[in-house]
């Protein structure tokens, strides 16, 4: 493939926690197109003990990501020399599963004299969405929801992010997690208790929809709390074994997953009509879930709002969704990240600017 000056071709790194993921990705006439993609999960390891061990992890991604580098960079049938950035994940995620990325794309970076970019993991969600055949135009309302945050997001053309809406305790993909370990399910709990739900009655357990209070009275509008839901889960789940019965586990996973999908829609759309946008995106782990997809598509017609869903494929963790980020940030300005910059695992996403800026942040 010969180099082409007026598309920008980006090498990306994901391993902010379980997946090792390399994609490259290239913006060339105001469309996104993806080169390569290549994702080595870890799942299957950190299964065993129920959740991710942050040392296993670290250790996993050394293991995979010279491999992957080069299994991607074949697929896309690039040369280094065809390549405008390397870009990697700095933050927010596991610190030592965040180095590895980093140093392997800083190292590739300086052997080759390309511009590095440290890249704000959900900066990657936000963008997964401009992956699909049809994007939206700014300016939106995302509802980030994955393992670590549930989070609503005004998004303005430049990058410009303000939260609108958060979760209080457990994000919902934590909540998901949480409660399949209750019923007894594998890790992720996510996709285990959506397979377990086809069978089951969504309207067999009444559950609370978590809500947070303002301290001068009422309710946060666009806020999460999925603490509450949580313990109620585990009080039904005692209550039906101290009377010896049978758990019925389709009907509790579905009526779990029908509430969690009720509070998200419901919030989303208020936030959505409150800002007066006509948009609406949905982006994270959690946004591969079938029936919160159906069910958003439904309310957001009802309401006359354009919904656009990241695709399946690139809802859960990836380096595309990273790499589509940093040719975002390229278009924006030419731009690369200090050669101080390290990784931190938390950072706001309204300060993400600060990561390229000659002074690094972390
Ligand atoms: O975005 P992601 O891959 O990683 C983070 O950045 O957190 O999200 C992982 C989360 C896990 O909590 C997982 O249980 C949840 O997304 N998840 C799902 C589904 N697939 C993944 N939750 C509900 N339904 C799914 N199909
Ligand atoms: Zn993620």
């Amino acid at each position: 493939m010969r180099y082409n000056p007026k598309a920008k071709t980006v090498l990306a790194l994901e391993t902010s926690c379980d997946e090792s993921a390399v994609a490259v990705v290239r913006f060339e006439q105001g469309r996104v197109s993806l080169l390569a993609n290549c994702i080595a999960s870890q799942i299957e390891e950190h299964a065993k003990w129920g959740g991710v061990v942050p040392e296993i992890a670290s250790r996993l991604h050394l293991e995979t990501l010279p491999h992957l580098v080069g299994e991607a960079m074949a697929e896309s049938g690039q040369s280094f020399q065809e390549l405008s950035a390397v870009a990697a994940t700095v933050t927010p995620g596991l610190a030592g599963a965040l180095l590895v990325g980093s140093v392997t794309g800083r190292t590739l970076a300086h052997l080759h004299s390309l511009p590095f970019l440290g890249v704000h993991h959900l900066e990657g969600h936000l963008a997964s969405v401009h992956l699909s055949k049809t994007p939206p135009k700014f300016p939106y309302l995302v509802l980030l929801v994955s393992g670590g945050h549930t989070e609503l997001i005004r998004v303005e053309r430049d990058c410009q992010f303000q939260r609108l809406g958060r979760s209080h305790d457990d994000a919902a993909g934590e909540a998901f997690d949480k409660v399949a370990r209750l019923l007894g399910l594998t890790y992720p709990g996510g996709p285990a208790i959506e397979k377990l739900s086809i069978d089951g009655d969504p309207k067999s357990f009444s559950l609370p929809k978590g809500r947070v209070s303002r301290p001068q009275g009422g309710f946060y509008p666009y806020d999460f709390s999925f603490s509450g839901l949580k313990t109620a889960m585990m009080r039904q789940v005692q209550r039906l074994q101290s009377e010896d019965i049978e758990l019925p586990l389709a009907d509790l996973a579905a009526s779990f997953q029908e509430v969690v999908a009720e509070v998200l829609v419901e919030r989303s759309i208020s936030c959505t009509l409150d800002q007066g946008l006509k948009t609406l995106v949905m982006v994270g782990g959690v946004a591969a879930n079938k029936r919160l997809r159906e069910m958003m598509l439904d309310r957001t017609s009802i309401n006359g709002i354009d919904l656009f869903m990241a695709p399946k494929a690139f809802c859960t963790d990836n380096a595309a969704m990273i790499g589509t980020a940093a040719l975002m940030r390229l278009e924006l300005m030419t731009c690369s990240s200090s050669n101080q910059l390290g990784v931190s695992p938390r950072w706001p996403l309204e300060q993400s600017h600060l990561l390229y800026q000659s002074k690094a942040p972390f």
